[in-house]
């Protein structure tokens, strides 16, 4: 069967790279046939690809069957959209939209469109680390989940970074900073290994480490259903940082640090030992266990193999787009809480966050220096 023919849409740092693996055959299921960017500078490259300024000419060309939508997040919705309404299946860069309300527009575009593939690039899906966590908690080797701790701070950016876009850690051209952009691949891990949370209470730095107006650093604690708590940091100002995910159930403790998970486990449920014990200061026995885990070798790439495989064989995937709104409506509701300085319930009201949000993009007096930079080694920031 022929491979499914891909139209990226978005050359800059991530279309570039999605450009290189395709090209090198890395997705053998996907052939990319054309390129598009508002930024024409960047197609000239892609010849013999087919070349396009405008997506809407692109998705109508008949010279595609899917589009990888790379723009920034805003051009996510509609772009995803107007692709589906032209027939063509989607594999939408993450996150899925800027905010909860466009992405529930999104996914009522998919299913109104059923036969059409809609999958998100969340690359950490595809990493044994995340999946070795998810099995044991799926087999509930933890016990009762009672405590989730990670802390997320290496995901350092510099000035240049963001004045390397006019849309970049503005509240008009991305809807949010560090929460949206970076730690949003961790917030996905977030629901994807614990599911929503029924509150949270949070507290984000505004441009606290950088002159932009959007958040740079966020400590936020979350409550789920069950009765797990949990804190989330994040940031984009310290080095080295940390990258430290601590999961505690009631048989014993998982610490994923340093490329290493290590299941602490103990003998016994330790609530019923807590009850049993006749004394104060025992504990149950307890012992380490190494989780062994491969790195995931190349993680954009198996995620557009899969989508390919999900057009052509009808194979399941493995991020379905609708799990996107999952990530987007933690990160709106970490924002919304720090700034009403209030404790925001699960699900989080997308029309009440819309109107929060246009109120900051209408409100903003924040003037953004663009400045381009050459030759940055983007594979730099991907991470496990
Ligand atoms: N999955 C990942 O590992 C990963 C990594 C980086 C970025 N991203 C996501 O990819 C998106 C783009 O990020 P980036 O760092 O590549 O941004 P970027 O600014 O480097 O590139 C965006 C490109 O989109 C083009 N563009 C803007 N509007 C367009 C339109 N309507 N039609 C066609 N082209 C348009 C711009 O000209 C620019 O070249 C963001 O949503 C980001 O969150 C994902």
């Amino acid at each position: 069967m022929k491979p499914v023919r891909v139209g990226i849409v978005g050359m800059g740092n991530i279309g570039k790279h999605h450009a290189s693996y395709l090209r090198a055959g890395q997705a053998p299921q996907c052939e990319l046939v054309a390129v598009c960017s508002t930024s024409p500078d960047k197609l000239e490259a892609y010849k013999p690809l087919a070349l396009y300024s405008d997506p809407l000419a692109l998705f109508k060309s008949g010279q595609i069957d899917a589009a990888l939508i790379a723009t920034p997040h805003y051009q996510h919705t509609t772009l995803g959209i107007a692709a589906l309404e032209a027939g063509l299946h989607i594999m939408v860069e993450k996150p899925i939209s800027a905010h909860k309300a466009d992405a529930e527009r999104l996914v009522a575009a998919a299913h109104a469109h059923p036969n059409q593939v809609f999958a998100a690039m969340f690359q950490l899906r595809t990493e044994p680390r995340y999946l070795k966590i998810q099995s044991l908690l799926k087999n509930a080797e933890l016990g009762r989940l009672t405590r989730v701790n990670w802390i997320n701070t290496d995901w350092f950016r510099t000035e240049a970074y963001y004045s390397s876009g006019g849309w970049r850690a503005t509240w008009k051209g991305e809807g949010g900073g560090v929460l949206l952009n970076q730690a949003l691949h961790n917030l996905d891990t977030v629901h994807w290994l614990f599911g929503a949370p029924s509150r949270v209470r949070a507290f984000c730095k505004l441009g606290g480490y950088h002159s932009i107006e959007v958040e740079d650093e966020v400590t936020a604690y979350l409550e789920w259903p069950g009765g797990a708590t949990g804190v989330f940091v994040t940031s984009t100002s310290e080095v080295p940082g940390t990258n430290r995910l601590e999961i505690c159930g009631t048989r014993g403790r998982l610490v994923l640090e340093n490329d290493r998970l290590t299941f602490t486990r103990t003998e016994s449920d330790v609530l019923e030992f807590s009850r049993a014990a006749k004394t104060g200061f025992g504990k149950p026995d307890m012992w380490n266990i190494e989780v062994p885990f491969t790195n995931a070798p190349a993680q954009h790439a198996t995620l557009m193999q899969n989508f390919g495989e999900a057009i052509r064989d009808g194979k399941p995937l493995l991020t379905p787009g609708a799990d996107g709104v999952g990530s987007v409506e933690l990160a709106n509701a970490m924002l919304y809480s720090s700034l009403t300085a209030q404790t925001v319930e699960f699900p989080l009201d997308s029309s009440v966050y819309e109107a929060k949000l246009n109120e900051l993009i209408r409100d903003s007096k924040f003037e953004k220096k663009v400045e381009a930079i050459v030759n940055d080694d983007f594979a730099k920031s991907f991470r496990r």
